[in-house]
């Protein structure tokens, strides 16, 4: 009864652990480790680096150098992404890389994981918003994935209505099994794979579908989500049926093939993000993160590798992480990243549960198989436990209330084949539930209590089970999911994380035909669309609307498009809202959980201020977080010697820490340019955040003309001792026109800032 992406990602995470043995055993002498170089220490008598890191392998190899072949132990070079290389080294030529010219530093190459699904601890039912605006935006614009691959046959990948592939693409599509680059068209424009880092980690693997075709579906969700093409007639199984398209239907698709089912290597993502900087996409979308927790920007591939993204004015968007709901397990946090949660929006997939007598009780569900009209015979049983050993009722449909251990009745009410299943429970439900693959409806107690006395009063008490309903417009939403990871990031505090929401819960996108999405009474199901949750779905979603503010505002950085995305979006948060159980989710949402809320595509385009950043001014950051020259070195790729240094970012977000002493004062200064009307004031507007006064100087800004900048500085001045371990309120500047409203979420807290 587990649902299929259950299984993939359990399946995935028991591969990894095979891996990990396979990597102690086989390879006890050699392991694969990445490489940083300083470049400026290259010496003059080579070409290119590839050459110059090729002769240092071979200068260190412990193999006679008759029989050395450099390729046997180097993996890739980088060029974008980081400076340096990957290799299998042993220990003692690993001890004499580190006395070689140039060498800066090198990990071990570890695993990353997916951000997919996280469907024990999901909570509520309903999606995306669809009231997106079909418009022709995002043409032209190039987006990179790195993920699973690519199914290019789907539909969302049509390159219908698509105009000619601008010549500043450098990208190609690679061949491999059952793919070549005629499969790519005017809207997929680039496919490549990497796995030389996972082969070298388990030198006997062999993979059967060694090409950038998607034999999982999770890269031809995330791409279609992001940019996919209109498909009419999209559902899965008769559910959340409509024409579907991704964010930015006109933008073209790059897909960089970096995890396997087998796993997933930091080596192969470095090559993969090194790849597209170089091929020139616009936006990359990230739905992986390292599996570690806690540590150090310049110990986190993802946060190198897109600190060169940015610096080629890349927008990245990167999932928040699916380990929510507790404070400090968002991922992905780096400050030139954005880093996306996961909400849901207002759409629930329903079945509806008819008694004989006429009164009908609706739940949510995802079974995929057909519905039956036929009233069959109610049974109420009570518990369920022992269901199985009973034959009698086959073509019945019994009804058991759930006594703390509903899983466990499930399966035993599956195996003894029933008609159908109704289970009375208060537990929350969870898709694992829903996902059900025989005839099964979770109702609550009250609705339980009307069938339990309808079949005790009546002879011949009968009912049927019908599915594929798709309610729009439920009132839960948006919500923030229960599994959307929560700030702050341990690395780097003193930026406020995630950033932002997007729809992620029970997205519906394309899907590789050959990788079953369902079991119904054990036999595999499968489909060209798919629904999953996950906040690897939320962060295509803010990839695909940067590509129409790129296309709209093609010269504005990475950090402007942040900006504009977040001061624009909507804090309105219905997690409280009590039509659901949310019986492990009762805190009121605050920025930690939400960021600055749900992104607003309409509004994003037209933000009226920015908070722009540069390069230089996370440098300056992590100056003054006290990382060293050679931290910031390997983070940069440059050598800095931090004259400058400030903690404060101009960033469209504020969170402030309590002191050591407890008290609670903190002064941040950030400067705003205007990209809405020339001549335009705004006014500043704080929410009372409790036991905190908030102070804004000065309080108007007059702008006379376009792309001025103007600077303010924001006080936070408390107590000793905070009520809330979080208080949290917000910044917004009104512009006096009533155009603009440009809203920054702002947190004070009592957290103890934890140190990687
Ligand atoms: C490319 O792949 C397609 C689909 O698999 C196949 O029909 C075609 O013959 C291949 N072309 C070449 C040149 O290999
Ligand atoms: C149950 O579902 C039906 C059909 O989709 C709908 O018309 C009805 O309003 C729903 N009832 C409730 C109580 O939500
Ligand atoms: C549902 O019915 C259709 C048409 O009768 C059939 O093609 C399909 O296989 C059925 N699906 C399941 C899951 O039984
Ligand atoms: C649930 O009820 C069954 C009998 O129907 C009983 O055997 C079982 O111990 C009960 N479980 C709990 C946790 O109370
Ligand atoms: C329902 O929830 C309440 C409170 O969470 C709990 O005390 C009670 O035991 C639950 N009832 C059942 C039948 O699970
Ligand atoms: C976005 O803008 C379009 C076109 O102006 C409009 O049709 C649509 O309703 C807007 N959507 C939202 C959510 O405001
Ligand atoms: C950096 O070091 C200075 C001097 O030791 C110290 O005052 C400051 O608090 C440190 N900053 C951070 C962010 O740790
Ligand atoms: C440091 O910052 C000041 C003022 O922002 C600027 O004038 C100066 O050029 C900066 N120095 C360096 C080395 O970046």
């Amino acid at each position: 009864m587990a649902p299929p992406i259950f299984k993939v990602v359990v399946a995935l995470g028991c591969i990894l652990l095979i891996t990990i043995s396979l990597l102690s055993s086989v390879l006890a002498q050699s392991n694969a480790y990445i490489i940083h170089m300083d470049l400026s220490a290259m010496p003059k008598a080579f070409s290119d680096h590839h050459n110059w890191y090729l002769t240092t392998v071979s200068s260190i190899s412990d193999t006679s150098k008759t029989t050395f072949t450099p390729n046997s132990k180097h993996i890739y070079t980088y060029a974008s992404s980081v400076h340096g290389f990957s290799a299998i080294l042993t220990s003692s030529e690993l001890e004499k890389l580190k006395k070689s010219p140039g060498y800066i530093s090198s990990t071990r190459d570890r695993p990353l994981k997916v951000l997919t699904t996280h469907t024990s601890q999901f909570l509520g039912l309903s999606s995306v918003s669809g009231a997106w605006p079909a418009t022709n935006y995002g043409e032209d614009v190039i987006i990179g994935l790195v993920d699973t691959g690519i199914w290019p046959e789907s539909e969302s990948f049509s390159d219908e209505g698509m105009t000619v592939i601008p010549s500043r693409w450098k990208g190609k599509c690679a061949s491999g099994t059952r793919f070549n680059s005629s499969l790519c068209n005017k809207k997929l424009i680039g496919a490549h794979f990497y796995n030389k880092g996972l082969l070298a980690n388990n030198p006997k693997l062999k993979i059967s579908v060694n090409s950038p075709r998607d034999t999982s579906g999770h890269g031809t969700h995330t791409a279609s989500i992001a940019a996919g093409n209109y498909v009419k007639g999209a559902s899965y199984f008769g559910y959340a049926s409509g024409t579907a398209s991704g964010m930015a239907p006109r933008a073209r698709i790059a897909m960089y093939k970096a995890i396997w089912t087998y796993g997933v290597y930091e080596s192969d993502v470095l090559a993969a993000i090194d790849q597209a900087i170089q091929d020139g996409v616009d936006i990359l979308s990230l739905s992986l993160a390292f599996a570690l927790d806690d540590i150090f920007l310049e110990d986190d591939s993802m946060a190198i590798a897109t600190f060169a993204a940015m610096e080629k004015g890349i927008f990245v968007a990167a999932s928040a992480g699916n380990d929510g709901s507790l404070y400090w397990t968002v991922v992905n946090g780096a400050p030139w990243l954005l880093t996306v949660g996961a909400g849901t929006v207002d759409r629930e997939f329903e079945g509806i549960f008819t008694l004989g007598d006429g009164n009908q009780i609706n739940f949510t569900t995802l079974y995929p198989g057909n519905s039956s009209l036929i009233q069959r015979p109610l049974v109420f049983l009570d518990g369920c436990e022992s269901v199985h050993k009973m034959k009698k009722f086959k073509n019945n449909i019994i009804v058991c209330k759930d006594n703390l251990s509903i899983s466990d009745q499930v399966e035993k009410a599956e195996s003894a084949k029933v008609s159908g299943a109704v289970f009375v429970t208060n537990i929350s439900l969870s898709e694992y539930y829903t996902r059900s693959s025989f005839p099964a409806a979770f109702i609550g107690l009250q609705a339980g209590q009307k069938v339990v006395e309808y079949i005790q009063k009546r002879n011949n008490p009968k009912g049927s089970l019908q599915f594929r309903k798709t309610i729009i417009g439920t009132k839960a939403a948006p919500k923030v999911g229960g599994y959307s990871s929560r700030g702050p990031f341990p690395s780097c505090q003193h930026v406020l994380k995630p950033d932002i929401l997007a729809p992620g819960s029970l997205v519906l996108a394309s899907w590789s035909p050959i990788s079953s999405v369902a079991q119904v009474q054990s036999h595999p199901l499968f489909s060209k669309f798919n629904l999953l949750s996950g906040t690897s779905m939320a962060a295509p979603h803010v990839a695909g609307v940067a590509a129409l503010i790129k296309k709209a505002h093609p010269d504005w950085s990475p950090a402007a498009i942040r900006s504009a995305l977040m001061t624009t979006a909507n804090p309105l948060d219905n997690t409280h809202n009590p039509i659901k159980d949310v019986a492990n989710f009762n805190l009121a949402a605050t920025p930690l959980d939400i960021g600055a809320g749900h992104m607003d595509p309409n509004k994003s385009l037209d933000p009226g201020l920015i908070y722009d950043a540069t390069a230089e001014d996370y440098i300056k950051l992590l100056c003054a977080m006290n990382y060293t020259k050679k931290q910031i070195q390997i983070i940069t790729r440059s050598t800095q010697n931090c004259l400058n240094k400030s903690l404060d970012l101009n960033y469209p977000s504020f969170i402030a820490y309590s002191g050591s002493d407890g008290k609670f004062v903190h002064e941040f200064r950030r400067t705003l340019t205007n990209v809405g009307e020339a001549i335009s004031s705004y006014t500043a507007k704080v929410t009372p955040m409790n036991g905190i006064k908030v102070n804004v100087e000065p309080e108007k800004l007059i702008f006379n003309k376009e792309h001025e900048k103007l600077s303010f500085k924001l006080t936070l001045e408390g107590p000793k001792l905070l009520e809330d371990v979080v208080v949290h309120g917000s910044l917004s500047w009104m512009h006096d026109g009533g155009k603009y409203v440009v809203r920054s979420p702002i947190v004070a807290t009592s957290l103890v800032p934890e140190s990687p």
